[in-house]
């Protein structure tokens, strides 16, 4: 693809993620090919850097973080179109700078540039920069400038619903591209392609076949220095309410027309809403809280959660949540949604389970089964990426006896190289002008109004048992109850 040129303004210049994701995800953009002939990267903040520092700065991440390995020379040309810009956020005077920035550009290219504002800062922050942006006119041409904003979203509902009016105020929403990164990894994308494109799944992907579906994303990382965002926050609003609910998205969806993002787009909306409301009562049978209390992960002594920095000893806040869900639909009625996220959980792992029904009639006696398991595909996002489909098959020998195989499609047996980092198709995305992979306004609120019920009745009700689960455990045990009472259980990679 020819791309326009572009410039990005990362509002948040010196910030984590900037140093972490964004410029090493430019970066690999770059090496393989896919940034535009005309490009400039501007971070802006308030430090007093020269461009030459903070292109210094950029290179000891680049060499920390980036996939393609230590800087060399393509470094030195990549770094050429990196610009630092001290700013403050309530300055007209730095939005005039941008405005004669961009107009440099425009002359030096003879082009004129696609404009993308990264907004790297907190959300308190979104407020007075799309109002300067509209000041100065920077967000007039609606075609050739975007915003890309992250999580949060918002803290609830209400909050969400203003974030996305104000942001409505000054850009449309074709503008808007809101990121949760899981939508940029390898293995959520093959989600779409695997159901999508291939005929003998979407005969089976329905009530008749399926028993229960689980979705699975714990995490051994514990707050990680984040205690201070984290006690705000919790691991519904850090995971459930975007990452896990988009999973459970793509999983669930009708088949769209086509891959245009409002199609796609459409389906997953249709998923959130069809999603049944939990009622105040149910909350206590269908949600299950944790947090984590000491405990040993490979050998080293780790902190509980109320030891954490910049978190209360009393904390109230859940680091572990898992909830049984239904989709009252055509496709879904009746089969059960388990979801479940935790920090400091025993393994790092993602994985979505989708548990199909016995078979109708069993012709094979007991005693000739070893290890009986019914039909189960397993999609794992990360660390393991695969897909594997468990079957029962005949182990080789005299007798007639069976035993659980798997046919495994692994992605990195099957293709050579590595993928790409989830910001980098992410940012390509937000310069060809495709949000196919963004959340939509409505997403954001159907899913903050679904987890409404839960959040309020967590928040009024102190839970009086934290820390209710050890590092390194699979989290509380009520959590292994609201499955089991179903006669169902966690499924774990080996
Ligand atoms: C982030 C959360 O959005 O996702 C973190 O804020 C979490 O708490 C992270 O650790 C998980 O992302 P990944 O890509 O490591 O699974």
């Amino acid at each position: 693809i020819q791309l326009p040129g572009t410039i990005f303004f990362i509002f948040g210049a010196s910030g984590d993620l900037t140093s972490r994701k964004l410029v090493p995800a430019l970066y690999n953009l770059f090496l393989d090919g896919w940034m535009p002939l005309n490009f400039a990267i501007i971070g802006m903040g308030r430090s007093a850097y020269t461009d030459e520092k903070y292109r210094d700065l950029l290179l000891e991440d680049i060499n920390s973080y980036s996939r393609n390995g230590k800087a060399d020379e393509r470094w030195t040309s990549f770094s050429k179109h990196l610009y630092y810009q001290i700013s403050d956020i309530g300055n007209d005077d730095s939005y005039q700078e941008q405005v004669r920035r961009i107009n440099n550009f425009k002359e030096t290219w003879g082009e004129e540039p696609s404009v993308i504002y990264y907004l790297a800062v907190a959300p308190r922050f979104f407020g007075t920069i799309a109002e300067k942006l509209a000041k100065h006119q920077l967000t007039a041409n609606t075609e050739k400038t975007r915003v890309v904003i992250e999580k949060p979203f918002g803290h609830d509902f209400e909050s969400a619903k203003a974030l996305n009016q104000l942001l409505s105020t000054v850009f449309t929403e074709q503008q808007i591209y809101r990121i949760d990164h899981y939508l940029g990894k390898e293995t959520v994308q093959n989600i779409l392609a695997f159901r999508f494109a291939n005929s003998i799944l979407e005969p089976i992907w329905n009530r008749n076949y399926i028993d229960h579906v689980e979705i699975s994303v714990t995490e051994q990382l514990g707050v990680e220095g984040r205690g201070g965002y984290y006690e705000e926050a919790g691991a519904l609003r850090d995971m459930v309410q975007n990452h896990i609910f988009q999973l459970l998205c793509l999983v669930a969806m009708e088949p769209p027309v086509s891959f245009q993002a409002d199609e796609v787009r459409n389906r997953k909306v249709d998923v959130l809403h069809a999603m049944r409301k939990f009622k105040p009562e149910d909350v206590a049978k269908n949600a299950v809280r944790g947090q984590y209390g000491s405990g040993w992960i490979e050998g080293k002594q780790v902190k509980g959660y109320r030891e954490e920095e910049n978190v209360n000893p009393e904390s109230n806040t859940e680091t572990f949540a898992a909830l049984k869900l239904f989709i009252d639909n055509w496709r879904w009625h009746g089969v059960p949604f388990y979801l479940r996220t935790g920090k400091r959980m025993h393994q790092t792992a993602s994985t979505i389970t989708i548990q199909f029904k016995d078979v109708p009639h069993m012709i094979f006696p007991t005693e000739t089964i070893e290890g009986w398991q019914q039909n189960r595909l397993i999609i794992s996002i990360q660390p393991e990426m695969s897909i594997r489909l468990q079957m029962q098959a005949k182990r080789p020998g005299l007798s007639m006896t069976l035993n659980p195989i798997d046919l495994i499609f692994d992605y990195r047996g099957a293709y050579e190289g590595q993928s790409p980092e989830a910001y980098e198709t992410l940012l390509l995305d937000t310069m060809i002008g495709d949000q196919t992979l963004f959340m939509r306004a409505d997403q954001v609120e159907a899913a903050w109004d679904l987890l409404m019920p839960v959040l309020n009745s967590w928040s009024a009700k102190k839970s009086l048992n934290f820390p209710n689960y050890s590092a390194d455990s699979w989290g509380p045990e009520l959590a292994e109850a609201l499955i089991a009472k179903d006669g169902f259980h966690w499924f774990t990679l080996p």
